[in-house]
């Protein structure tokens, strides 16, 4: 990587640009440059540079905004960004902490330093390069087998985007939404562990059959791995088809044991499947839904407090 890796270069005195340029650019970086913060942040999205060498003081964008505004976005909010200062105050680098900066350096720089940190932290992006590699690599299996079964069609995109919105209404926070968007996609990665004559089956499963399914959420569960990035995903994966009251799997979890996000997630599963067509059913009006949900609310399965944020949803037309 180190070749071929881009690195832009924030700053607006010319001669500061000029001379990390030049120093990188002989050890065979890639530069790109920008005079100013809002620039910078054009040049981040244009040039998807790899790295980020950025000046504090600028006249229209200072680099805690742009390193705030990379942050920001989940499309750059790992790229490594290292704020260049002649500032050397703590506060300073707090306030530099505080807007995401992965590291500092001190003008005058040495630049055995610069180069170091450089090498350092191009490192660090390809490893998290390939995280997100390996996640988008999860999601496309996940697409692949909703393709295998023509009737979920748009399934996993209009879970994303109920269980967004419920999540939204509860006031949970971003990393929660976040989470239960990508749960959407996955919570049914598993089912590539399905033999088609189970998945597709037109009629009511058999016992054995049944069995073999419920090993779709431990699947899932075990693909999503180690992966850091769906460290908050792995339990929608697992748990969405627990019921409080234990009669659910693949752990038979009761109550508040059953994560949250995974409550969330089986309500709107419930709730999707109920109203589209499935190989073994039609599909059904939402009013018939709306009772279904609430019945399960009932039996003690779901929290009726959840189904009445989310039927709240239903009635104003979701997502
Ligand atoms: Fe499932």
């Amino acid at each position: 990587m180190s070749a071929q890796a881009r690195i832009l270069v924030v700053d607006d005195t010319p001669a500061n640009v000029k001379l990390l340029a030049d120093l990188l650019a002989v050890k065979g970086y890639a530069v790109v440059t920008a005079g100013g913060g809002r620039e910078g942040l054009e040049r981040v999205a244009c040039d998807k540079p790899d790295l980020v060498l950025l000046d504090v003081m600028m006249p229209d964008l200072n680099g805690y905004e742009v390193c705030r505004s990379i942050r920001a976005d989940p499309a750059t909010a790992a790229l490594p960004v290292v704020l260049v200062t002649a500032l050397t105050d703590t506060d300073d680098r707090i306030r530099g902490i505080d807007a995401g900066a992965d590291d500092f350096l001190s003008k005058p720089f040495n630049r055995h330093e610069l180069l170091a940190r450089v090498r350092s932290l191009l490192r660090l992006k390809r490893y998290t390069d390939d995280l997100d590699t390996a996640e988008s690599v999860i999601v496309s299996l996940a697409l692949t087998i909703e393709a295998r079964d023509s009737n979920t069609d748009g399934h996993c995109q209009r879970l994303a985007a109920y269980a967004v919105s419920l999540g939204r209404a509860l006031g949970l926070d971003e990393d929660d939404v976040a989470a239960l968007e990508r749960g959407g996609y996955l919570h049914d990665v598993g089912k590539v562990g399905i033999p088609d004559a189970v998945l597709l089956k037109p009629g009511p499963l058999t016992h054995d059959e049944f069995l073999l399914m419920k090993q779709h959420t431990v699947i899932g569960d075990r693909l999503c791995g180690e992966l850091r990035s769906l460290r908050k995903v792995r339990p929608i994966v697992r748990c969405h088809h627990e019921r409080l009251d234990g009669t659910g799997y693949p752990d038979g979890l009761r109550g508040d044991a059953i994560p949250l996000l995974a409550q969330l997630m089986g309500i709107v599963d419930v709730f999707d499947a109920l109203t589209t067509v499935r190989p073994y059913k039609a599909a059904l009006p939402r009013a018939r839904a709306v009772e279904e949900l609430k019945a399960e609310a009932a039996l003690g399965w779901r929290r009726a407090d959840l189904v009445g944020t989310f039927l709240s949803l239903v009635e104003r037309d979701l997502p």
